[in-house]
C-alpha cells in the first residue's frame, strides 16, 4: 500500500459561470422569503429545458403541446411529484415540504448531463444544499452523485464527512455522523426496520456512526447499531450489531476480524465495555 493523496486541479474553464450559478442557489435557498418550490423549479428549466424557462406556466397548461413533454416540465416542479417517504406515516409535513424541494433539486441535478458525473460542481452544489436539509450539517462536507435519503432532515453529520456515490442514508429514525465518517459506494445505512409478522409494523431507530468511522463499498448498516470511533465496516457487510471502536467487522453478519493497529492501547478493554446488553460484534 502506498499513500495517494488526491490531486488538485486547475479550475474549468467555465468556472466563472459555475460560481455565479452556485452563488445564486446558495443566495436563493437561504432566503425564507423564497417560494422553494418555484425557486427548484426555475433552476432545474433553465438546466434541462431551456426553451420554457420564460413561459413555463402557460406552457404547462398548453393542450397543444404533447402531454408527455408538459408532464416532464411540470415535474421540474416538486409541488408536481411525489417521493416515497411522503407516504410514511410518521413523515413531518412541516419539516419535509421545507426540505423536499431541495431534495428534488439534489436528485435530479445528479440525473442531467450537467451533474452526475460532473464532480466539482456536484459537491459544491451539495454542499450549499446539505445544510439547508439536514438536521446539523459540519464543515467541508462532501457527497457524490446519487445519494438518496428518506427524509434528510434527519441527518446529522459533523465535519469532514465524505459520503461517495450511490449510498442511501434512510434517516427514518436518524443517522448520526461524527466528524470524518466516510461512507463508501453503494452503500446502505438504514435507522428504520419491519417486523418480520407485520409489515406495516416499523421500528425507527437511530443509527450512530461516530468519528472516523468508514462503511466500505456495498456494505450494509441496519437500524440502530453504533459503529464506535474508528470502526470500520468491510465490503459487503452487514452489520447488524454495534462495532467496537476501532474494530474491523466483515461478513454477514459482519464480525471483528481485527483491530486497527493504530488503537490505543486499551481498545480492547473499553469495547469489552462499551456495550452493557454485549450488543456488539
Ligand atoms: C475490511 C478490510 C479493510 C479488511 O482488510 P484487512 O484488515 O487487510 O483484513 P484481511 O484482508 O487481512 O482479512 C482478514 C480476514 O477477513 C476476511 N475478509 C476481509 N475482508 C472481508 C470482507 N469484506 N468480507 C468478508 N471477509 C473479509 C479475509 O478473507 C480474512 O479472512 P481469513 O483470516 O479467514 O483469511 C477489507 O477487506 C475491505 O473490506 N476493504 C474494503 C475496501 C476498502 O479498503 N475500503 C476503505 C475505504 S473506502
Amino acid at each position: 500500500m502506498a499513500i495517494k493523496r488526491l490531486r488538485t486541479l486547475s479550475p474549468a474553464p467555465i468556472g466563472s459561470v459555475a460560481d455565479a450559478w452556485l452563488e445564486r442557489i446558495a443566495a436563493g435557498v437561504a432566503d425564507p422569503s423564497i417560494d422553494r418550490s418555484r425557486f427548484c423549479r426555475e433552476i432545474l428549466c433553465e438546466l434541462a429545458y431551456p426553451g420554457y424557462a420564460n413561459n413555463w406556466e402557460t406552457a404547462v397548461a398548453d393542450a397543444k403541446i404533447p402531454a408527455g413533454t408538459r408532464l416532464a416540465i411540470a415535474a421540474l416542479d416538486p409541488r408536481n411529484v411525489t417521493l416515497e417517504p411522503e407516504y410514511y406515516a410518521e413523515c413531518d409535513d412541516a419539516k419535509f415540504q421545507r426540505v423536499k424541494p431541495l431534495l428534488w433539486l439534489w436528485y435530479s441535478f445528479d440525473r442531467l448531463p450537467l451533474g452526475g458525473q460532473n464532480v466539482d460542481l456536484g459537491v459544491r452544489l451539495r454542499r450549499i444544499l446539505a445544510p439547508q436539509i439536514f438536521k446539523k450539517c459540519g464543515e467541508r462536507f462532501k457527497a457524490f452523485q446519487h445519494v438518496e435519503f428518506s427524509f434528510g432532515y434527519n441527518v446529522e453529520c459533523g465535519d469532514d464527512v465524505v459520503v461517495h456515490r450511490h449510498v442511501l442514508l434512510d434517516d427514518r429514525g436518524g443517522i448520526v455522523m461524527g466528524n470524518k465518517v466516510s461512507i463508501s459506494d453503494y452503500a446502505n445505512i438504514y435507522s428504520h426496520t419491519h417486523s418480520i409478522v407485520e409489515q406495516a409494523d416499523v421500528t425507527n431507530a437511530p443509527t450512530i456512526l461516530e468519528d472516523g468511522v468508514r462503511i466500505t463499498y456495498h456494505a450494509t448498516v441496519l437500524a440502530g447499531v453504533r459503529v464506535a470511533t474508528q470502526g470500520m465496516v468491510g465490503a459487503v457487510a452487514v452489520a447488524t450489531k454495534d462495532v467496537r471502536p476501532y474494530h474491523v467487522n466483515v461478513g454477514i453478519p459482519a464480525k471483528s476480524v481485527r483491530v486497527k493497529p493504530n488503537a490505543p492501547a486499551d481498545s480492547w478493554a473499553a469495547a469489552r465495555t462499551m456495550n452493557v446488553n454485549d450488543k456488539s460484534e
